[in-house]
């Protein structure tokens, strides 16, 4: 910690540094991270907020005309213009993300991959408030019947790794040959290889999928009840409370509705 701090604020001229010094000895109690961005938050770049997340996954996060836009991407481009800096997307499997091992590593500063806050996850790193409520979900050729793991006996089940959809299966399916895939993309594309029968993942992704692959369908929910939740590195309580801030306000302000319709095309119903 401390060293890190040390090496952000050579960086600093010293006329900056002295006011730094200056603010620190005040009730500043974030945490003692004192840095030059507005609520005493140290970022792993100065002038960055650097995001890790798994691509594709649509719609929270995906690559369109080499950029990667999303819903994760809209809530947290506000987070970062609250710290005066600009977003910074680094895409990285969604394994090491949900380990906490890339935010123990500072390779990056949130991890923003819709992302089920559960308590082994809690254990490795820290959650910001919930943002978006999710279940899982059954996707498979239209007509196929998959309306529950049961129909999937003697048959290929797609996962998607490191997911609670992965782990929901595990626990629920049984008979059943599980495949794990490393990304959405990879196991969307088994579907529809035929590689396996049918894929476990979000609601909302797969919702979200079917809409453009007109010949597959949600075969049925599983009411796991999952929020998401933004993930801070363990202790990044200057960070996280910029990101509880901002969740908090745009979900007063409307702009949660606004960007939640942009992305799915109507007004949530909970969030
Ligand atoms: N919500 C699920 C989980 O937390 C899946 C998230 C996968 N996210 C991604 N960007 N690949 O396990």
């Amino acid at each position: 910690m401390l060293r890190s701090k040390s090496r952000v604020l050579a960086l600093i001229p010293a006329a900056v540094l002295a006011l730094a010094a200056a603010g620190c000895g005040s009730s500043d109690s974030s945490g003692g991270t004192g840095g030059a961005t507005p609520g005493g938050v140290t970022l792993v770049q100065p002038g960055k907020l650097v995001t890790c997340t798994g691509l594709p996954y649509e719609p929270f996060q995906f690559e369109k005309d080499g950029k990667v836009i999303g819903f994760d991407v809209d809530l947290v481009d506000l987070v970062a213009k609250k710290l005066n800096v600009t977003q910074e997307i680094k895409d990285t499997p969604f394994d090491g993300i949900q380990s906490g091992v890339d935010l123990d590593s500072g390779k990056c500063d949130l991890a923003a991959a819709g992302m089920t806050i559960n308590d082994t996850r809690k254990q490795n790193f820290d959650f910001s408030d919930p943002y978006f409520e999710a279940t899982q979900a059954l996707v498979g050729k239209k007509g196929a019947g998959f309306t529950g793991l049961d129909k999937l006996k003697g048959k290929k089940l797609g996962v998607q790794n490191g997911t609670t959809g992965a782990q929901y299966a595990e626990k629920n399916a049984q008979d059943v040959e599980l495949v794990t895939f490393e990304d959405l993309g990879l196991l969307l594309n088994g579907v529809e290889t035929g590689a396996v029968d049918a894929a476990i993942n979000d609601n909302g992704v797969l919702y979200d999928w079917v809409k453009k692959n007109t010949d597959y369908e949600v075969g049925t929910e599983f009411d796991t009840g999952e929020q998401y939740g933004i993930g801070a590195k363990k202790g990044n309580t200057a960070l996280l409370k910029i990101v509880n801030e901002t969740i908090a306000e745009v979900k007063a302000s409307g702009e949660y509705d606004k960007i939640y319709e942009k992305w799915f095309g109507k007004k949530p119903e909970s969030k």
